[in-house]
């Protein structure tokens, strides 16, 4: 499940990427949004929603939920422990959330910029909250 997990975020990255940058390029130049821009948009909401599944069902059987369980004043004193059982979790769901707040507001927008904008806003702040609790030293 951890290996799963591992290799499934190198396509949630990927595609996030892609789709935060499109929105932006297109918002730029002013494009139409099409079919393929509303894919992308369904494809990462997606691939992020699996990605929870699988942090989830991982995260329960993971030696970083018993440590929470069994002293989580020690978990929270560590910085690495913290960040496995803690931050990162949390703050992915929270960037899932945005992800499914942008997909489902995208829908309600009417025009092809404020499409774009949605996708730009929410989809780049989950990006960035994303990026900013990878375990990368672990990671790599
Ligand atoms: C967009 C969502 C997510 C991304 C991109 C992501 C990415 C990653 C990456 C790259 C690692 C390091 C993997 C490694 O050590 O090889 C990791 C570890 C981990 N993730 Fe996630 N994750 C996401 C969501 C979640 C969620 C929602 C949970 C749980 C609720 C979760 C739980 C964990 C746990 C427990 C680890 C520690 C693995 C270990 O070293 O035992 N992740 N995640």
């Amino acid at each position: 499940m951890k290996n799963i997990h591992s290799y499934w975020a190198y396509l949630v990255l990927v595609i996030l990427i892609f789709t935060v940058a499109n929105a932006i390029i297109s918002l730029a130049q002013k494009k139409k949004f099409t079919d393929k821009d509303l894919r992308l948009g369904l494809f990462t909401l997606i691939v992020s929603h699996i990605q929870l599944l699988i942090g989830l069902a991982w995260y329960f059987m993971s030696p970083w939920y018993k440590a929470l369980k069994a002293d989580a004043s020690a978990v929270m004193k560590e910085s690495t422990a913290r960040l496995l059982a803690v931050e990162h979790p949390t703050v992915m769901i929270l960037a899932i959330v945005l992800i499914t707040i942008g997909w489902s507001k995208h829908k309600k927008k009417t025009t092809d910029t404020d499409k774009f904008k949605t996708f730009a806003v929410f989809y780049g702040l989950a990006l960035l909250l994303i990026l900013s609790r990878i375990p990368w030293s672990n990671w790599f």
